[in-house]
């Protein structure tokens, strides 16, 4: 199941974007993109228990911008990184979005092959753009 966040839910969010994601954020930011687009900021569910989420804004009023997504290890390859994308760019067209664009390590093949199978094309690289000196893909999709 796919919803958009509740209050309740960005604690175990949290939790689970130190499990699964390598950039080390402040906790705090989670309850303002919640506040600022709770529309981008969706989750996906297990018998009430999170297993992925994905969270998004907006970055001018027809450009969206994917900031973090993952899936907890043991769900992954099921099609629920897939589910919740196409949740995201359902509630973006309905906000007249009309491009997302996200950014990916370039040493993060899976993520990489998953995005550009979904119709994301790569935009450029992004030198040291991570904390830790790493390189990005900046890539885009035409809604
Ligand atoms: C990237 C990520 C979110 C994808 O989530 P996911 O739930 O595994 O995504 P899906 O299951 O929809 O798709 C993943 C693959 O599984 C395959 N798959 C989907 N359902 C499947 C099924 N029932 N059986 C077998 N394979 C399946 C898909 O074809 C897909 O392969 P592809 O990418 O070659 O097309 C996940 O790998 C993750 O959390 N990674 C760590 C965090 C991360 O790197 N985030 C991105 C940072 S930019």
């Amino acid at each position: 199941m796919i919803r958009r966040v509740e209050p309740n839910d960005i604690f175990p969010v949290i939790t689970l974007a130190f499990d699964t994601l390598p950039e080390r954020y402040n906790p705090s930011i989670f309850n303002q993109f919640y506040e600022s687009c709770p529309e981008g900021f969706l989750v996906a569910l297990q018998n009430k228990t999170i297993i992925g989420f994905l969270i998004g804004i907006k970055t001018t009023p027809n450009i969206a911008r994917i900031l973090m997504i993952a899936v907890e290890d043991s769900f992954r390859k099921k099609g629920i990184g897939s589910a919740l994308l196409t949740q995201f760019i359902k509630e973006m067209k309905n906000q007249q979005i009309t491009k997302v664009e996200l950014e990916v390590r370039t040493s993060n093949k899976n993520a990489l092959r998953f995005y550009k199978k979904r119709g994301f094309l790569l935009q450029a690289t992004l030198q040291k753009f991570y904390q830790n000196g790493e390189n990005a893909y900046s890539m885009g999709k035409e809604l």
